[in-house]
């Protein structure tokens, strides 16, 4: 079932410690791999331009992430108050055709799978610890409640995001959460960071127990810019 994740798990691990690139201070181990060849405006269909950042903005790191989507029942309808999520470079792998422009379809698998499968998995991945790159989870320190990802397990800072761009997923939107372009709010790990090639995420269309809290497991690529 996660033969994809098993091959890139595979190609992670047997990777040499070397990086290939240097990063700025603040965001996090270089990539181990190098990012020239790597192309957002590839992995995203025509009409979705809107979620690329300046052109001027380079990009600094290619991660995916697994994580949980969270919802609290709020009147029949399930609202969205948070996220939590590991991110992990994916610079050696990125180029594989099921890892860039097909990832969504090859991670949808994801939804299929019980949360104690997809928990385990997420730990196997966890202990690849020299390729996470970033923790992901929500805060109210700039004020409201906003995304966080935080470099820190990878030597580097934070960055707070703001949306500038939210768009359903082309595929599955009702399944798959939707596909995002955040700049800055705070912090400098990042000037933009891009959500993209989303699996899983979506609660169920409404709810009946009030204040009933559901995680809904997902994954997503992240593309990093500064
Ligand atoms: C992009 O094109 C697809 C297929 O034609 C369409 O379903 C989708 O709504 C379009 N999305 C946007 C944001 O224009
Ligand atoms: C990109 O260009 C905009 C204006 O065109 C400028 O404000 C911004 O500082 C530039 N960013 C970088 C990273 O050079
Ligand atoms: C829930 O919905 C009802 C009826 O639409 C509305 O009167 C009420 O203000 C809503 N409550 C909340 C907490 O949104
Ligand atoms: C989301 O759910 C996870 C798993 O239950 C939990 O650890 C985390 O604290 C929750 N985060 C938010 C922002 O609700
Ligand atoms: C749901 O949570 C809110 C905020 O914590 C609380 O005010 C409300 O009484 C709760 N409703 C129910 C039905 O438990």
């Amino acid at each position: 079932m996660y033969a994809i994740f098993k091959l890139a798990a595979a190609a992670l691990v047997a990777l040499p410690l070397v990086s290939a690139a240097t990063v700025a201070p603040g965001q996090g181990q270089a990539p181990k791999c190098s990012l020239s060849q790597a192309n957002l405006a590839a992995d995203l269909p025509a009409n979705l331009t809107a979620l690329l950042p300046p052109s001027n903005a380079s990009l600094s790191q290619v991660t995916i992430g697994f994580g949980t989507q969270n919802y609290t029942c709020t009147n029949g309808s399930y609202v969205n108050v948070g996220a939590v999520a590991q991110l992990f470079d994916i610079s050696c792998i990125q180029e594989l055709p099921a890892i860039s422009s097909a990832l969504s379809q090859a991670i949808n698998e994801l939804e299929q799978v019980d949360g104690e499968s997809l928990l385990n998995f997420l730990t196997t991945l966890a202990k690849m610890g020299r390729f996470q790159l970033a923790n992901h989870y929500f805060d109210t320190s700039i004020g409201t409640l906003s995304p966080v990802f935080n470099f820190q397990v990878s030597g580097g800072d934070y960055v707070i995001g703001k949306k500038l761009e939210d768009i359903p997923d082309p595929f599955n939107p009702a399944v798959n959460v939707d596909w995002l372009l955040l700049t800055a709010a705070a912090g400098d790990a990042a000037k933009y960071v891009v959500r993209e090639q989303t699996a899983g995420g979506q609660p169920p269309a409404s709810c009946s127990v009030e204040n009933e809290t559901l995680q809904a497991p997902y994954a997503a690529k992240y593309w990093f810019f500064a």
